[in-house]
């Protein structure tokens, strides 16, 4: 017999119109959007994979529970609950809520980071590195030598190098106020680390007397793929081996946009009082109340219900598979995406798929632009565009490490005939790939350009 195909575990109460638009359209909408997608208006996308956070559906209970939300300033019983849920799932004894991940990596950062201090993670992700630097430190990028190689098939590439660790926390001994590992690591393709080499990061901290945390916002995901990846935990429940990786740590950071499941939100958790109380004088500042944080009640009460329901299997299995299935698709076509399958999104190589497009020419831009032009698909380049730097001796554009492209997959926001569509809109660019033009850049802010920037798309080569 089949194997019986894995379904979405929720059937859909209230629907949201998409706008179906032709080729036409959606090129008179690029050409006003300066060929910026984040300039675009999202009713004109078809399909939104720009980010994986806050763009999830809730589900009933989450809805039924925005209602039990209590507004009061100060003691309210939404805060009660959402502390308990977070309690129960990180095992972190205080819990100081936030109005996103950002503002909880402010708070920790501001308060235990200064001038030349130096914080290790697998890869920070913008936000936080903004953080640190912001706090006068310096933002250390320690990825596992195997997050390089786009084609490696290795299951742990969200893995912390070891030895790099270890030589920065003798380097810069006294000057590490804490490491950090981002699970899964989303700036290396959404990979999970190792329970393994997270023992050994918390093995590295301990022995140089460094507290340890992790940025957790895809917690769920990471425990799901490191249950499925390392046959000692096969039979474990996602959520002990979630507690367990938590278990580690001396506290988090978390967006609840992601693994929450909610559209608004995020805590810091720790297990040191004194530290807490710190957290807490600096959030009443900035945040908010310390029984609110920059959140209504009714948003505490959504994410204490997301984290109750984002551990549970059947979602966590149908999240996966739906990951692996656009994968293993798109590999089958022979189109070059990122391998093994991350937990939040798929990236496409498009330094590869569009290997007549030079560097200088930002193939992860021209691709992005031509998944939108093709299909109504936004996604988001992840490459020179966002990550080029300008080399402060010779004033010249040095090229990102991969040009990639990155279609963050929203969750239970999409049906399995959405990610058909999606496969089959890569596919027809993938065909004629050879006709989809480099792009150039016509205007751009000094900081952060990829959000403001505008383009212009190069004059198309001829098929070769
Ligand atoms: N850490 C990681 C690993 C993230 O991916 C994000 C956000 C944050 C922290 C910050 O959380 O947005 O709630 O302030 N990532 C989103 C993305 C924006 O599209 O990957 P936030």
């Amino acid at each position: 017999m089949n194997q019986l195909p894995i379904i979405e575990p929720f059937r859909i109460k209230s629907v949201e119109p998409i706008a179906v638009t032709d080729r036409a359209e959606r090129e008179a909408c690029l050409e006003h959007a300066g060929n910026n997608l984040f300039r675009l208006a999202s009713n004109n996308v078809m399909i939104d994979l720009l980010t994986d956070s806050g763009t999830g559906a809730m589900s009933s209970a989450q809805w039924a529970a925005v209602m039990n939300g209590d507004e009061s300033y100060a003691g309210s019983p939404s805060f009660h609950r959402f502390e308990a849920a977070v309690r129960k799932a990180t095992g972190f004894e205080h819990v100081v809520p936030t109005h996103q991940g950002r503002a909880a990596e402010h708070l920790l950062f501001g308060t235990l980071v200064g001038p030349g201090q130096f914080v290790p993670n697998n890869t920070h992700f913008d936000t936080t590195r903004a953080n640190i630097e912001a706090a006068g430190g310096v933002a250390l990028d320690l990825p596992c030598a195997e997050s390089a190689d786009t084609r490696e098939a290795y299951p742990f590439k969200g893995n912390m190098d070891l030895e790099g660790l270890e030589r920065a926390l003798l380097q810069h001994a006294g000057h590490v106020p804490l490491v950090m590992l981002t699970i899964t690591n989303n700036a290396a393709g959404g990979q999970p680390a190792s329970l393994q080499n997270l023992r050994a990061v918390k093995a590295l901290c301990q022995r140089a007397q460094v507290p340890f945390y992790l940025d957790a916002c895809r917690f769920a995901e990471n425990a799901f793929l490191v249950r499925d990846r390392e046959p000692k935990l096969a039979g474990r429940s996602v959520r002990s081996v979630a507690r367990e990786i938590f278990d580690l740590a001396d506290g988090c950071t978390m967006s609840a946009k992601k693994d929450g499941l909610a559209n608004i939100g995020g805590f810091l958790a720790v297990r040191s009082a004194e530290l807490a109380q710190e957290l807490r004088q600096r959030l009443v500042v900035t945040e908010g109340f310390p029984t609110y944080g920059g959140l209504s009640g009714r948003d505490l009460e959504a994410v204490a219900q997301g984290l109750e329901e984002v551990l549970d299997e059947d979602y966590l299995t149908y999240r996966l598979a739906s990951m692996r299935y656009i994968v293993q698709r798109l590999a089958t076509a022979g189109i070059p995406v990122v391998q093994p399958t991350g937990g939040h999104a798929v990236f496409l190589d498009a330094a590869r798929f569009l290997e007549h497009v030079p560097r200088t020419q930002y193939p992860g831009q021209a691709l992005a632009l031509e998944l939108y032009l093709e299909g109504g698909i936004r996604s988001c380049e992840i490459g020179s565009v966002m990550l080029g730097r300008t080399d402060p001796d010779t004033g010249a554009e040095l090229p990102a490490e991969h040009e990639l492209v990155r279609l963050a997959i929203p969750r239970r926001t999409y049906t399995q005939s959405h990610m058909d569509y999606l496969i089959e809109i890569i596919c027809r660019v993938w065909e004629r790939r050879f006709d989809v033009p480099g792009v150039e850049i016509t205007s751009a802010p000094k900081v952060l350009r990829h959000f403001q920037a505008g383009f212009r798309r190069l004059p198309a080569r001829l098929a070769v």
